[in-house]
């Protein structure tokens, strides 16, 4: 670790799927939490290809994609000066510790995995063994730096019980304390963006209906399309929390307004309490538009030099290979494979 690092308050890393265009959930649940955390903490986030491959994906399209996320992280303000921005696929220590990961974690740990069911569906036997296997690789992702802080929305969590149980086994395995108890950071006032078009679901990348989410790169017109359209119910909001009570689309709409502008629920329904929602959306329209677009605009700008892209990559490729080659290497003498 270089001397400038030594005044941070601990190491975080995180990770992003380029699976499609990022969406509000990913930016509000965690990408905006990163760029905040830059100041105190030595950062690595990663656009993590290897786990996208746990579900097929088109080659060129998964390139794309991979330049895509990147360029949408520092639009949003990942700094790659500041914090060490790549993609997994160039640093093999995060599939070196995966294998280990794999022989530690146990089958009935895995089979708990709600993220697993969820994506496997209904053909189970049919679901790729990466696919079953990738809380695994999360967990080498974020110990093979050691790392003490892991920011992410609240679907994450499951996976971070589980780096924190592969984490006390290991040691307790290997009679040691070597992996630190990571901590997850789910915080934000908006930690679970529900989709435009049911309140019930995540908003997602793999929802078919482009509708139900706002993406990172949608122009003006699109955001104020989606948001006109978006479900709503025939109340006219309430002035108070309490009555978003079973009321999943203005609960929804209001903790997108209220994170996107930095303010409380509670402030957000006192202030839009009685309106009807088509006034409400006029201002969430005018608010997303003046948050997002400059993001979406400079993200377009970056990605028409995909060079530039590229060498971000790889440069944070390499600080990535640096810090992580001395912690694998000291597993591998942990475990008691040889090495000469
Ligand atoms: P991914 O690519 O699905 O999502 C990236 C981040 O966005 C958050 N997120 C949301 N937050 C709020 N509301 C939503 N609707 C929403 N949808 C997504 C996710 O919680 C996540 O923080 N397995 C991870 C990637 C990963 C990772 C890691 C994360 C791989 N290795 C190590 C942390 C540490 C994933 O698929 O995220």
């Amino acid at each position: 670790m270089t001397s400038e690092y030594r005044s941070k308050k601990g190491r975080i890393f995180s990770g992003v799927q380029p699976t499609g265009n990022l969406h509000l959930g990913n930016y509000l649940g965690a990408i905006r939490n990163w760029v905040r955390l830059q100041e105190d903490y030595q950062c690595l986030y990663c656009v993590v290809d290897l786990h996208a491959i746990t579900v097929f994906q088109n080659p060129g399209e998964l390139l794309q994609n991979t330049r895509e996320v990147t360029a949408s992280l520092i639009a949003a303000g990942v700094d790659p000066e500041n914090s060490v921005l790549f993609n997994q696929s160039q640093v093999a220590a995060h599939a070196e510790l995966a294998w280990v990961f794999c022989c530690i974690s146990r089958l009935g740990w895995l089979n708990r995995m709600t993220q697993f069911k969820e994506k496997a569906g209904k053909n189970r036997e049919n679901a790729s063994v990466g696919l079953y296997a990738y809380p695994n690789l999360m967990a080498a992702d974020i110990l093979v730096y050691k790392a003490t802080h892991v920011p992410v929305g609240e679907d994450q969590k499951q996976h971070l019980e589980l780096t924190r149980d592969i984490a006390q086994k290991f040691n307790s395995d290997y009679g040691t304390d070597f992996f630190p108890l990571t901590e997850p950071l789910i915080y934000g006032g908006a930690t679970r963006v529900m989709s435009l078009r049911d309140g019930t679901r995540k908003m997602s990348k793999s929802e078919p209906s482009d509708a139900s989410r706002i993406n990172m790169i949608d122009d003006a017109d699109l955001i104020a399309k989606k948001i006109r359209k978006a479900k709503t119910d025939p109340l006219p909001l309430p002035d108070t929390v309490d009555g978003l009570k079973d009321r999943p689309e203005a609960d929804n709409l209001i903790t997108i307004f209220a994170s996107l502008a930095d303010l409380s629920r509670e402030d957000t329904c006192a202030r839009f309490g009685g309106q009807p929602f088509s006034a409400f959306k006029a201002d969430l329209v005018d608010l997303a538009v003046d948050r997002l677009t400059p993001i979406a605009d400079e993200m377009r700008r970056l990605l028409a030099d995909p060079g530039t892209i590229d060498k971000v990559l790889k440069d944070g490729a390499e600080k990535a290979r640096a810090l992580s080659a001395p912690i694998l290497n000291d597993v591998y003498d942990i475990v008691g494979l040889l090495r000469s």
